[in-house]
């Protein structure tokens, strides 16, 4: 199993580009499956849960190939496979978002209930709930859900909070319903609008996406776009500010859209960060010290649950105490005990941890426990004096790609050991 073996004492310096967003990609190339053909995905990232998508695609009849770097064309046959097994299911919890695009085409899915990260229980039933008000009935057996459909009708969800994958399903879902769906308490990501962005290229008839109501008009049919290009991924963009920032150092991200990491780069700022954007790039520049900040995970444009862990080692950096709030996912500071183990001081309770600063970090062997704690892992190791061995680093070639080429290309002193 591979493990990532990083030396501290390098203050990161330079440009390093934004890879396409991993978050944006699954739910896009899904929705390739409601309508046949040939469709083209450009700045498509390479990485696990994308490998993950593609044999879950191929198992459902789609002839995938890679055409360029970051190029992906996905061909959709009608193949009548309506079944998401567990073998590559339990690899990935974002393939339950075959769930919306199988109703569509073939009024029926079954889907073995997801794996992916270990945080918390994240159930599917606001998705499930969803689906019904479009008039499909579902079940769980023996560890599937089970949902059929005699014709999708539009309808109206309030969801009791905003989901970002229920939203995408009911999006995919709702674009070939008969009728009208409104979605109420929507999720707003930028990965939202990406997909709604796509479906209406297809011919979807989408309004309102990056709100909470966002109103679909059902069509008959739907066709491939020429060519979609993915967004940058917000998350791999404020992970390596924030490897830029705990080494205290300058750094640029280019090919990345600031507008959709307000909440990080404001609580940056906060800190004492220099930064300084343009359209497509981010600069950050860092002072001697910088100051403990509170942060509260929420929705978008709230601060990402995503960059929780990676902020809270920067924390542990900082002059004073800061409090970090996880709303999303509970049992999401399994990374604390690991930064503990390289001498953090943190005090976790359920839902709030008590970061004081600075602390003298020192390497140890970690090991990762999902994708975002990994990467959290990574940033701890370029400040902990000495050498720290991230092991279990599957969890993080789920969702980066290459970081360790990324972060070398900074100046990092970081390499991946078979
Ligand atoms: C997506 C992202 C993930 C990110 C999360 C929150 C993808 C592939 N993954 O995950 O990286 O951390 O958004 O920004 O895009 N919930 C329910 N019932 C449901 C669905 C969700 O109770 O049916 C709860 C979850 O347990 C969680 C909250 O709602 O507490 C938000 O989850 P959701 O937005 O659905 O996250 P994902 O789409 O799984």
């Amino acid at each position: 199993m591979d493990s990532m073996r990083i030396c501290s004492g390098v203050r990161l310096k330079g440009q390093v580009q934004a890879s396409g967003s991993k978050n944006s990609a699954l739910p896009i190339l899904f929705a390739s499956l409601l309508a046949e053909g040939k469709h083209l995905f450009h700045n498509v990232p390479r990485l696990r849960d994308i490998e993950s998508c593609v044999e879950l695609l191929t198992h459902l009849g789609c002839q995938i190939q890679w055409v360029g770097p970051n190029s992906l064309s996905v061909d959709v046959r009608s193949s009548g496979e309506t079944l998401a097994p567990y073998d590559i299911v339990r690899k990935m919890r974002a393939s339950i978002l075959v769930l919306g695009p199988l109703l569509a085409r073939y009024g029926k899915a079954r889907v073995s209930l997801p794996g992916g990260c270990a945080i918390g229980t994240r159930p599917i039933n606001l998705h499930l709930e969803g689906l019904k008000a479009l008039n499909c009935e579902s079940r769980l057996e023996e560890g599937y859900v089970i949902a059929e459909t005699k014709n999708l009708q539009g309808g109206r969800i309030l969801f009791e909070a905003p989901t970002v994958g229920g939203t995408e399903n009911l999006l995919m879902a709702a674009s070939l319903a008969k009728g009208k769906t409104i979605i109420e308490n929507a999720a707003k990501e930028p990965e939202i609008v990406d997909l709604a962005n796509y479906l209406n290229k297809m011919g979807a008839r989408i309004q309102g996406a990056g709100q909470s109501i966002i109103e679909v008009e059902g069509v008959s049919e739907l066709q491939p776009a020429p060519e979609h290009r993915i967004i940058p991924d917000r998350i791999e963009v404020g992970t390596l500010l924030i490897a830029g920032a705990i080494t205290g150092g300058d750094v640029t991200v280019t090919q990345c859209q600031p507008t959709d990491l307000e909440a990080l780069l404001s609580k940056l700022a906060d800190s004492g960060f220099g930064l300084s954007t343009s359209e497509s790039q981010i600069r950050l520049e860092s002072p001697k010290t910088w100051s403990a900040v509170d942060i509260i995970t929420s929705p978008h444009p709230g601060f990402p649950t995503d960059l929780q862990a990676q902020f809270m080692v920067l924390m542990t950096q900082a002059q004073g105490t800061s409090l970090i709030t996880e709303t999303i996912f509970e049992n999401r500071f399994m990374h604390v005990q690991e930064l503990v183990r390289l001498n953090a001081d943190i005090t976790p309770k359920t839902r709030v941890a008590v970061v004081r600063g600075p602390s003298l970090l020192k390497g140890a062997p970690v090991m990762a426990t999902d994708l975002r704690a990994s990467a959290c892992l990574v940033l701890a190791g370029l400040v902990a004096q000495g050498e720290t061995v991230v092991n279990r680093i599957y969890h993080l070639d789920r969702g980066y790609e290459k970081l360790e080429n990324k972060l070398a290309q900074l100046g990092a002193s970081i390499s991946r050991e078979k």
